[in-house]
């Protein structure tokens, strides 16, 4: 009955909605670039104060920009009390990425350029946001574990802060690096399903924070941001390196996905997983345990034998649980960490796309009974 439409484009793949100067990703060769700079440069020699300044402006900064921009992002590190009170209130069980979702809607009310539509406003909040969820994930992280939230310092990184604030302990130098590098990893992503989701909200002119918590919302599945936290509990479920082809061949035959493997556009392996594999080789011979380095190299090595043929390759999520977990921090906070790093892309999709608004709005292809009369309850 929709005439001219009879095909369905199951989970949009290979359809493009807009163009960006963002990102871009070759699938194939497993590279990645934000705005045409590689991955692994940012990675080694950028920070993510400057990522974000990129991302938000098409260019690298100058120093005093950056020192500007690093300053900016500073001063938005408090969340307002009015926030805090009501996160003390919230159900410590519940999700944390609940939690977050809740607490993005909370910060809105109180910025008072949520709402304004100029270039300036608009940039402010970006700013403001992506600062304060820092904070937002840190506090929450706390609170629902029963702890005390601890106040943002103004003396570190962006990253530093973060891991200062969830933990309660200033980070070494090696620890600050990897946090920021986390960060500059999750930061942007072209066109996933949170990104699309941040896009379709804004499309119908809506405000930047319901498009962020809309990005919140589709993140938090399992077959996006949450594989983070399964990937870390099947390696610490499989304990040790032997059994891990075992355990990889009897979750395959059951037809389970092992999670941190495969990815819609990736068909090689994952830059950022060669990335936090690196990080997590130096974090575990600083700590001396290399447990988890070795179960997920092993369970890499029998997905390679019995998914290679498939282009199943690890994704930025088998490694990223355990970098995480060896910084101290606890599995509910991986994908609010997620969330909080990729706002920056979120917001910046949604202002490029902004500039060329065009409401999304899809078809369906209907396939149910053809017209037909009402039935009256009594004569069912
Ligand atoms: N384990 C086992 N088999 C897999 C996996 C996996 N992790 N991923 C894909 N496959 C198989 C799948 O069963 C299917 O096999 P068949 O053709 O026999 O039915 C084939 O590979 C193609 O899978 P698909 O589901 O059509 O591929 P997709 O593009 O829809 O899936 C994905 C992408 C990420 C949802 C999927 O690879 C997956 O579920 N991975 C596990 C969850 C995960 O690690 N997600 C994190 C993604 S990266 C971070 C992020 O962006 O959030």
């Amino acid at each position: 009955m929709n005439v001219g439409l009879d095909r369905v484009e199951k989970g949009l793949e290979n359809i493009a909605i807009k163009e960006t100067r963002l990102s871009s990703i070759d699938g194939e060769q497993g590279k990645l670039y934000y705005v045409g700079y590689p991955i692994e440069e940012l990675a080694e020699y950028s920070s993510y104060e400057e990522v974000c300044f990129l991302l938000l402006n098409g260019r690298l900064p100058t120093k005093d920009e950056l020192r500007n921009f690093s300053a900016t992002l500073v001063s938005e590190r408090h969340l307002p009390p009015q926030v805090i009170d009501i996160l003390r209130r919230l159900p410590r069980n519940a999700p944390l990425m609940s939690w977050l979702k809740t607490g993005v809607d909370l910060l809105s009310l109180f910025d008072a350029d949520a709402e304004k539509t100029d270039d300036e406003s608009r940039m402010r909040t970006a700013t403001r946001l992506i600062s304060r969820i820092a904070t937002l994930t840190a506090t929450s992280y706390r609170l629902a574990r029963g702890l005390e939230p601890v106040e943002p310092r103004a003396d570190l990184s962006h990253a530093g802060n973060f891991l200062y604030m969830a933990t309660g302990n200033k980070p070494s130098s090696l620890e600050e690096k990897i946090m920021d590098v986390a960060f500059i990893l999750h930061a942007e992503h072209e066109l996933p399903a949170s990104t699309t989701a941040a896009l379709v909200v804004a499309s119908t002119l809506s405000d930047l924070y319901s498009a962020v918590a809309a990005g919140i919302g589709a993140l938090k599945g399992p077959l996006h941001g949450g594989a983070n936290e399964k990937a870390l509990e099947m390696l610490q479920a499989i304990k040790s390196p032997e059994i891990a082809e075992e355990y990889v061949a009897n979750e395959l035959a059951a037809k389970r996905r092992i999670m941190g493997f495969g990815h819609r556009v990736y068909r090689s392996f994952d830059p950022r997983a060669r990335i936090f594999k690196r990080y997590l080789e130096q974090l575990s011979e600083r700590r001396g345990d290399k447990t988890l380095l070795q179960v997920a190299e092993a369970v890499e090595k029998a997905m390679m034998k019995y998914m290679s043929g498939k282009n199943i390759f690890p994704n930025i999520d088998l490694y990223s649980g355990p970098v995480f977990h060896l910084l101290g921090l606890g599995k509910e906070i991986f994908t609010p960490f997620f969330a909080s790093a990729r706002t920056v892309g979120w917001i910046a999709h949604v202002l490029e796309y902004w500039k060329e608004n065009r409401l999304i709005r899809p078809r369906a292809v209907y396939v149910g009974p053809e017209p037909r009369s009402y039935i009256p309850l009594d004569k069912r």
